[in-house]
């Protein structure tokens, strides 16, 4: 790591894999600030409410764009009569680390010309890729690890979220390039404090590059 940590990149092979309960046990392990640039879906908790909830020790800063409907945000702000503008997507300033979670995956349209990786790419973070440890996660994660190569991005390590498997881990780490620096097991129930012990227990950040 860095002397001066600047923070991470909390990207992922999908949605729903888990990236926002990982951005949380991390923002709350390092005392960080955590930014969600841009939020599609308001009618559910939204990611930042999680993290203020699973993470009382971090600063949670306000999104640069909310939008309604919890779909791609190209759309979502179409559906909204609105579009994300370049003038807010830039990095907060914070005298804390920064725990920045995206949306989706790199591929995902953040507008009609831009996708979550250009964005990344203008930002200088290491990034860490969350994976699912179910059947087809070689494939998921290894092709987001192809993508950041494409789009120059940083890979700070690979987190896996869910049950043991441990034939996709071996392949991920052989094939993957970049460190693995542990696995998030499925927690019940899940709140605070159950979210650090098992972040302290299983996730080395002192594996983490960059
Ligand atoms: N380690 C975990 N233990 C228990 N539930 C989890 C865990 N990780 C994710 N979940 C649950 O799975 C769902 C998706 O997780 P989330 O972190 O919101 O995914 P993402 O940010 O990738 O869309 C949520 O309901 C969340 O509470
Ligand atoms: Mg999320």
């Amino acid at each position: 790591m860095e002397s001066v940590m600047k923070g991470f990149i909390v990207t992922g092979t999908d949605t729903d894999v888990g990236k926002t309960v990982f951005a949380a046990g991390l923002a709350q392990a390092l005392r960080a600030a955590y930014w969600k640039p841009v939020q599609a879906g308001l009618e559910d908790e939204t990611d930042s409410q999680k993290v203020a909830r699973l993470a009382p020790d971090a600063e949670v800063l306000p999104e640069a764009f909310r939008f309604r409907t919890p779909c791609s945000p190209h759309h979502a702000a179409l559906v909204d009569g609105t579009e994300v503008q370049d003038s807010y997507l830039h990095l907060p300033a914070s005298d804390r680390p920064l725990v920045v979670e995206g949306a989706g995956g790199l591929m995902v349209p953040w507008r009609q010309d831009l996708l979550g990786a250009d964005v990344f790419q203008r930002w200088d973070l290491p990034v860490i890729v969350c994976a699912r440890t179910t059947l087809g996660t070689i494939n998921h994660t290894l092709l987001t690890l192809n993508a950041m190569t494409t789009y120059d991005l940083e890979l700070a390590g690979i987190v896996l979220i869910g049950d043991e498997e441990p034939v996709a881990e071996k392949a991920i780490a052989d094939f993957g390039g970049g460190p693995i620096i542990g696995r998030l097991p499925f927690l019940d129930p899940l709140d605070a404090q159950t979210l650090a012990e098992a972040f302290a227990q299983n996730i080395k950040l002192d594996l983490l590059d960059g």
